[in-house]
């Protein structure tokens, strides 16, 4: 990180600010990230962990798109730095798609790719359809009250990626229950680690056990691929995991959308009468949903770049933040507002550029599924508990509600 960091008016550079974890509330638009986006363009931020002092943050649309599709910005770089950051522990595996740059992160994300494509994901549906509504069935079976975290949002993800991934129907509890052990904050680091070893350990067996097959799901892919000489063992297995692990991500994002349905009476009743209104409903909750606590990974600069008029140097790190650029009000007006009838299909709520999320298709369908299945088969659903009582998660990188009890 460069000492001498000046802008180019020659001004000295912002101030570096804390951004500490304040303890949100519900669907709260992080207090910090928007005072930062009012200091400016570009401001430099302290993170409670790492060692290093600051890093920069970009948080207009613009900056954030440029960004994250310019190879001056580096991730490998950025996995060998202790920089400031929000996750206590920081150790990325050799392989990890998140770490890598061009050429490698191609060839890493390639294998397992046409798991993930529009036409795959489309084939999927029917499947997909049937496993929602098999943990609807016994939902509405069991009656009113339900915590719809519990009985959907968290089980139905984790039995799609387990189809995607391949994991075979007598295996899937085992898979399911290390996949929760992960997610789950309740079992505190230690189980969690134990679990990441099990799955991990899981993952590197089948990827071995299926190298000489012809399967279509991602452990065989990535068996042809550790076949075939273009990924390591060591790869696949950094590969597979985060795609494994990440159901995760919907749970927790579509546990924020059911909440604002439900606490927003207009909202709920446009999207109930109005089905054709639901896929830009949908893209506009993702633009306003508050995904995850302060910001993701860093990218290291690899040479002086000027941005706004400031220059970045060589060796500096950078966030950007996805969710301030989704409130950009120069290209969505009044964006705190949520507005059905705007053009929203432009937010940045699965990322920009080579890193864009891999699952961005398959939690489109599955929030899709959702809302069309939770709508008709529970026509009264609404909130089993005053919205203030819905516990929120802390302390995460991920944020949602804990449960979501309703009736219907
Ligand atoms: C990356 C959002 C669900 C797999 C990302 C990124 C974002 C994101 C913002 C980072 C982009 C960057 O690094 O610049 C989301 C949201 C989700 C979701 C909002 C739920 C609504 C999922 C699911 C999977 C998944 C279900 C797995 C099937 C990944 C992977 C990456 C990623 C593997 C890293 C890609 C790379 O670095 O090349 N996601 N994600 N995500 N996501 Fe998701």
């Amino acid at each position: 990180m460069a000492e001498d960091t000046t802008t180019l008016a020659g001004q000295p550079p912002p101030p570096v600010r804390d951004w500490p974890d304040v303890g949100l509330q519900g669907t709260e638009f992080d207090p910090v990230l928007a005072e930062l986006m009012r200091e400016g363009p570009l401001t430099r931020i302290r993170l409670p962990h790492g060692d290093e002092d600051w890093a920069w943050l970009a948080t207009r649309y613009d900056d954030v798109k440029m960004i994250t599709n310019d190879p001056r910005f580096s991730r490998k770089e950025a996995s060998v730095r202790q920089f400031t950051r929000l996750a206590p522990h920081f150790a990325p595996r050799p392989g990890a798609l998140a770490w890598a740059d061009q050429p490698d992160h191609n060839r890493l994300r390639r294998a397992a790719s046409t798991a993930y494509t529009v036409g795959a994901v489309k084939r999927l549906r029917p499947r997909a359809q049937e496993m929602l509504d098999e943990l609807v069935d016994a939902m509405v079976q069991d009656g009113p009250p339900a915590d719809l975290i519990e009985r959907v949002l968290e089980p139905f993800p984790i039995s799609v990626v387990c189809e995607v991934m391949g994991v075979p129907a007598d295996e899937r509890q085992k898979v399911h229950t290390w996949t929760r052990e992960i997610i789950s904050t309740a079992g505190g680091a230690e189980a969690s680690e134990r679990a990441k070893k099990g799955l991990f350990g899981w993952i590197a067996q089948a990827i071995r056990d299926r190298q000489d097959g012809d399967g279509d799901d991602v452990l065989s892919l990535l068996g042809g691929a550790v076949r075939s000489g273009e990924l390591k063992e060591e790869e696949a297995v950094s590969v597979a995991g985060p795609l494994q692990i990440g159901g995760e991500a919907l749970t927790n994002n579509s546990g924020q959308m059911f909440y604002l349905l439900l606490t927003r009476p207009d909202l709920m009743d446009r999207v109930r009468s109005d089905p054709a209104s639901r896929p830009a409903a949908i893209d506009e909750l993702l633009r306003y949903i508050p995904h995850r606590t302060a910001v993701g990974l860093p990218r290291v600069a690899l040479e002086d770049v000027v941005i706004q008029g400031v220059r970045i140097r060589a060796g500096d790190p950078v966030y950007v933040s996805y969710l301030a650029a989704n409130r950009d009000p120069d290209v969505f007006p009044d964006p705190d507002r949520i507005d059905v009838d705007r053009d929203a299909g432009a937010h940045m709520a699965f990322g920009n550029g080579p890193h864009y999320c891999t699952g961005a298709v398959l939690c489109r369908m599955q929030i899709e599924l959702l809302i069309d299945t939770l709508l008709e088969r529970c026509p009264d659903l609404r909130l089993a508990v005053p919205a203030d009582e819905v516990p929120f998660r802390q302390r995460t990188m991920i944020r949602g509600p804990i449960s979501l009890p309703i009736a219907w």
